[in-house]
């Protein structure tokens, strides 16, 4: 079996362990929720402090162009089409993940074959983006339907369907779907993908025009380090890229904003998927956020990320099995690495009343950062994020979760008081 020295000695020959100089991390934290809200970058608070004190402070109005902040959607958008497989000019900065999904779920199903009305996603799909999709089937006379198995999704997908939409790394397993052969086999049936790619920008090497996809949206504020509410990306294919008005129709999607006609005219290509006014302040953090993932190009970039977040979590595994079985402990995510995210869920066989919410509590008074999802197994969830952790925090944190269970820290009254995040 493995001790803490081997750990040591897998960080002391990792070739990114010099990426991690770019975070801020708080000291005695490990930190496992990089999935959730990625750690600070260093950069941000020289940068932030440069926004608002001199470039809002002193430039004023003038920094929309001297600060180039009206470049900031399309100048960040080509920086994660890098990390993506999308190419430059394809990928804007703006509003949410459920906005854009908004935007993009409107176009595919205005593209799809007349006549088709079902959308098809994942039951464990991330809610935000089954709800929209539900309003959008209302508000169209469309059916969403949802699929619990690969058998299932494989029966869906047939001459009825408009358009599949799915989160490539599903937020509670870390399961990978396979987008290039879903996407082919949509295509084959007539209809359009659109994929959430949340938890797979900066988590796992991404190809969209590869796999020939149709429509995607992502967020800036889990691997992509923007910062709390950090806004969202929104690509799509460019050969669809000017057949549709999406429905947000706001001035700075329109072809000519300051000329400020009437009548909306949609800019070319990918540009008309801005609604108004970019949040400047939260672009400056998102770029240097995207930065922290562009410094790692020359280490072999995502390719090179991907393979110690997967040393990472297979560490994480194989000590989970060794160390924590005998408190029923079961690993829900996919053993297969190559069906791995960068994550790894766990769930507490015959656990008693709160006691993985609990648990999850008791981990994070010790400095161990992962987090809670409820239902069916509820679950803890650990992000791996190569560019900040290392291999002996992973260790240590098996550790934490050992003594939190064996000691039954858990059982304390305070680690049962639900916040409203969990
Ligand atoms: C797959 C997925 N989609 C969307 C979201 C959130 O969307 P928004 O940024 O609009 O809150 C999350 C948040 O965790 C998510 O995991």
């Amino acid at each position: 079996m493995k001790t803490r020295h081997d750990f040591e000695h897998m960080d002391a020959h990792d070739p990114l362990r010099s990426l991690k100089k770019q975070f801020v991390l708080p000291p005695a934290t490990i930190y496992l929720d990089g999935n959730s809200l990625g750690a600070m970058p260093f950069d941000a608070v020289e940068r932030s402090r440069q926004v608002v004190e001199d470039e809002w402070g002193v430039g004023l109005i003038r920094s929309w162009n001297d600060a180039h902040w009206i470049e900031l959607p399309t100048r960040i958008g080509d920086k994660i089409a890098t990390l993506i497989g999308a190419g430059k000019g394809e990928v804007v900065v703006a509003d949410s993940t459920s906005l854009n999904l908004y935007k993009v779920l409107s176009a595919a199903i205005r593209l799809a074959p007349q006549g088709r009305k079902l959308i098809v996603s994942e039951r464990e799909n991330f809610p935000t983006d089954l709800y929209m999709a539900q309003s959008l089937a209302r508000q169209h006379g469309f059916t969403l339907q949802l699929f619990d198995s690969p058998e299932e999704l494989s029966d869906l997908i047939n001459n009825e369907l408009a358009v599949l939409m799915l989160t490539q790394v599903n937020y509670r397993s870390g399961l990978i779907h396979d987008m290039q052969t879903l996407t082919a086999q949509v295509h084959a049936a007539g209809a359009l993908t659109v994929w959430d790619l949340c938890h797979s920008a900066g988590a796992i090497p991404v190809d969209l025009l590869g796999a020939n996809a149709d429509f995607a949206v992502g967020c800036g504020y889990k691997y992509l380090n923007g910062g709390p509410g950090a806004p969202a990306f929104v690509w799509v294919n460019p050969r669809h890229a000017d057949k549709f008005w999406q429905p947000l129709s706001g001035w700075l999607g329109h072809e000519a904003p300051f000329a400020f006609t009437t009548d909306y005219q949609p800019a070319p290509g990918i540009r008309r998927y801005i609604c108004g006014t970019p949040p400047v302040i939260s672009l400056a953090t998102l770029e240097c956020g995207v930065d922290t993932l562009l410094a790692a190009e020359k280490f072999g970039g995502m390719v090179a990320l991907r393979h110690k977040s997967l040393e990472l979590s297979s560490a994480f595994i194989d000590l989970v099995d060794t160390r924590l079985a005998e408190f029923g402990v079961r690993v829900q995510s996919p053993r297969d690495p190559a069906l791995r995210g960068s994550q790894v869920s766990l769930s507490i066989e015959g656990e008693r009343d709160g006691e993985t919410y609990a648990v999850m509590q008791a981990l994070i008074a010790r400095g161990v950062i992962g987090d809670y999802r409820a239902g069916a197994p509820n679950l803890l969830r650990f992000g791996f994020t190569p560019l900040y952790l290392g291999f002996a925090e992973v260790w240590d944190a098996v550790e934490h979760l050992y003594q939190v269970l064996q000691g039954e820290e858990w059982k304390q009254g305070r680690f049962h008081k639900q916040g409203a995040v969990t």
